[in-house]
């Protein structure tokens, strides 16, 4: 069976957990697609191209603890603005969203480009206050230090960027179900998403 779940959304709205219970609960293969370009912008840093990095990327790459880091999210969202290199992050999400036996994907832009047919589309937000919360604990709990204002204003940047850019930026799409999860606790906001695939699986 082919069925896409595309959930779209700003940094720790909670997109990740929400992808991972409906994967649970389906059977269907998860990516997170942040990761894509997370570990593009790892490369980056450390002094490659970052075009020449997305066409080169290998998936076994995605699970290095150092994606996670503030400064690698914000050269994630610094590269993401290049045309050419979503571009090469296009044929690998699209192949992923259509396999068959269901797919569900996170990121910025899985309903509105990378599968505007997705049979179910969620844009999951919050306040950028409740989001910088969340991560700010993440981080801790990474033991990466930081100030809850720095994370905050990291935040505050990165959905500025991600909104603003001329390709793909991030918004809803016209289908998309909006689920604002700031006064939600996680089994809320997991049962309010499963509701909307259900519904059309
Ligand atoms: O979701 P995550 O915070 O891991 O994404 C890191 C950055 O990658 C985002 O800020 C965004 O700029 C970019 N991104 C994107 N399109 C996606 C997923 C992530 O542009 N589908």
């Amino acid at each position: 069976m082919i069925f896409t779940v595309a959930i779209d959304g700003p940094a720790a709205a909670g997109k990740g957990t929400i992808a991972r219970a409906i994967a649970a609960e389906t059977g269907f293969a998860h990516l997170d697609t942040g990761l894509l370009y997370r570990a593009v912008a790892l490369r980056s840093l450390a002094g490659e191209d970052p075009v020449t990095a997305a066409r080169g990327l290998d998936p076994v790459a995605l699970d290095d603890p150092r994606l996670r880091r503030p400064e690698v999210s914000q050269e994630a969202s610094r590269i993401s603005a290049i045309p050419a290199l979503r571009e090469a992050l296009f044929a690998v999400q699209r192949g992923f969203a259509r396999r068959e036996g269901g797919a569900v994907m996170d990121g910025r832009d899985i309903g509105t480009v990378i599968c505007p047919e997705a049979e179910a589309k969620l844009f999951v937000t919050a306040s950028p206050e409740a989001r910088a919360r969340r991560r700010w604990e993440e981080l801790r709990a990474a033991g990466l230090g930081t100030s809850y204002e720095a994370t905050l204003e990291e935040v505050r940047a990165r959905d500025a960027r991600d909104a603003a850019r001329a390709v793909a930026p991030m918004r809803p799409a016209p289908d998309a179900v909006v689920i604002d999860t700031s006064d939600l606790t996680v089994a809320e906001a997991v049962a309010a998403a499963l509701a909307v695939v259900r519904d059309r699986l």
